[in-house]
């Protein structure tokens, strides 16, 4: 029997997502081809439509840049390609061998590699770190009704790629979870999986469903998860089926240029569900501290972030708190409200505040954002 420890960024051969998409789990964003939006969604349809069609270009231009404005969005530019990580460059984390023996430091729980392989849901390594789950948190459903702390993990940290969820003000996740089901919620990359599993997990909720799970979350302490490091040079990557960054093998690195690269701390430990194995977040020389006074200073068409969101950020009211989420998660909300993409009656105010704001400023409040004390 071998014994895996967990002290490195040690990987597992062969493929991880793979089997789990012929299993049907997912651990913890698999790909569900059958419950996702096909490519042929209109908007996007439309889209490969557009750039095949460029010969009748002047013609298509306009009914392009029309349909582009009907659809209430104006896509992601380049600048901002980096937060939306829609096309696997790169193979999945592996499953487990099933002789494998599966442990997280102080916790009881011990599963062999095929134990893991087998469960539904992941692991919950800490139940005393937690108040009971309730089962829509706890337990999936059929139908990609997929339970929040596969994703979210039981204490509301998030695995890459999703959200903080813990300490969220009750009103403000029952009003986003509404707004997932009604579509307000999407993402300005129709390709990015992330937020269409949202859009499909919350049209499955029954309403008592969405009460239980906003108050538990809300309920959870917010506690520290992101670690900001400022980096002229960052792990060289490859972009998961999951839609988030694997570091490539070789240890090899490269200029950061002006993204920001958001990995596991570890990666092994994240594909266990390890919840005290945090999210790391390198963000370009310079961003914090321009993000700050980004955040505390309001110009004559921005107020100021702290006006709304309170002195420390941390929220007021349902106003939701924003310090120590994860940076690239803030960017694509940032990026998604400024072009329409989440919309709707509540993120109106924040939208007029933030339709001049450049992608650099993104970047910067993001990561100044990231650093602070949840
Ligand atoms: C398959 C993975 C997955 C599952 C399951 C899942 N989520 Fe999410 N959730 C995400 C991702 C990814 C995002 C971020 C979406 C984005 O970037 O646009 C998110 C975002 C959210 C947000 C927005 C947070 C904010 O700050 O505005 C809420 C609220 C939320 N999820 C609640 C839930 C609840 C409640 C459940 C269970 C009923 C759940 N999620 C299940 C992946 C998931
Ligand atoms: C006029 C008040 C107001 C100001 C000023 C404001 N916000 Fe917001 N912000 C809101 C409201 C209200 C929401 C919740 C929107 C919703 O309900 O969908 C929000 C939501 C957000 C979100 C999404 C949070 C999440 O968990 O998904 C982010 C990120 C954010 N704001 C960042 C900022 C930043 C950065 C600034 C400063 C540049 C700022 N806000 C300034 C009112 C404001």
């Amino acid at each position: 029997m071998s014994i895996v420890t967990v002290t490195s960024q040690a990987r597992f051969p062969g493929s991880y997502r793979s089997s789990q998409a012929a299993s049907g789990h997912d651990r913890p964003l698999g790909n569900t081809p059958d419950t996702m939006a096909p490519v042929t969604e209109w908007g996007r349809g439309l889209e490969v439509h557009c750039r095949m069609t460029i010969r009748w270009e002047g013609f298509l231009l306009l009914l392009c840049g029309a349909v582009a404005l009907a659809s209430g969005h104006d896509g992601v530019p380049d600048s901002m390609a980096w937060a939306y990580l829609h096309t696997a460059t790169g193979v999945a984390l592996p499953d487990p061998p099933p002789d494998a023996v599966i442990r997280v430091a102080g916790s009881p729980l011990e599963l062999s590699g095929a134990q893991f392989n087998a469960m539904v849901d992941n692991p919950d390594w800490f139940p005393d770190d937690h108040p009971a789950m309730p089962d829509v948190v706890a337990k999936s459903r059929p139908a990609g009704g997929i339970a929040c702390a596969d994703c979210h993990l039981p204490n509301g940290l998030g695995h890459l790629g999703t959200a903080v969820l813990a300490g969220l003000p009750a009103p403000y996740l029952i009003e986003q979870l509404n707004a997932f089901r009604d579509d307000l919620r999407q993402s300005a990359e129709r390709r990015l999986h992330h937020t269409r599993k949202m859009n499909i997990v919350a049209k499955g909720l029954a309403a008592d469903d969405v009460i239980v799970a906003a108050d538990y979350f809300s309920r959870l302490p917010a506690r520290p998860w992101v670690r900001v490091v400022e980096a002229d040079s960052v792990p060289r990557t490859s972009i998961d089926p999951d839609h988030w960054l694997n570091r490539a093998l070789g240890g090899a690195l490269e200029p950061i240029g002006r993204r920001i690269v958001e990995l596991a701390e570890n990666e092994y430990r994240m594909s266990i569900s390890d919840p005290t194995s945090g999210i790391i977040a390198y963000v370009p020389i310079g961003s914090i501290q321009r993000g700050d006074s980004l955040a505390h200073t309001g110009t004559p068409q921005r107020a100021a972030c702290t006006t709304c969101h309170g002195p420390d950020l941390h929220g007021v009211g349902a106003v939701p708190g924003i310090a120590g989420q994860m940076p690239s998660y803030l960017a694509r909300q940032l990026w998604d409200i400024r072009s329409g993409s989440r919309h709707g009656d509540s993120v109106a105010p924040m939208r007029e505040v933030i339709r001049t704001l450049k992608p650099s400023e993104i970047v910067a409040l993001a990561a100044y954002l990231g650093s602070l004390q949840p």
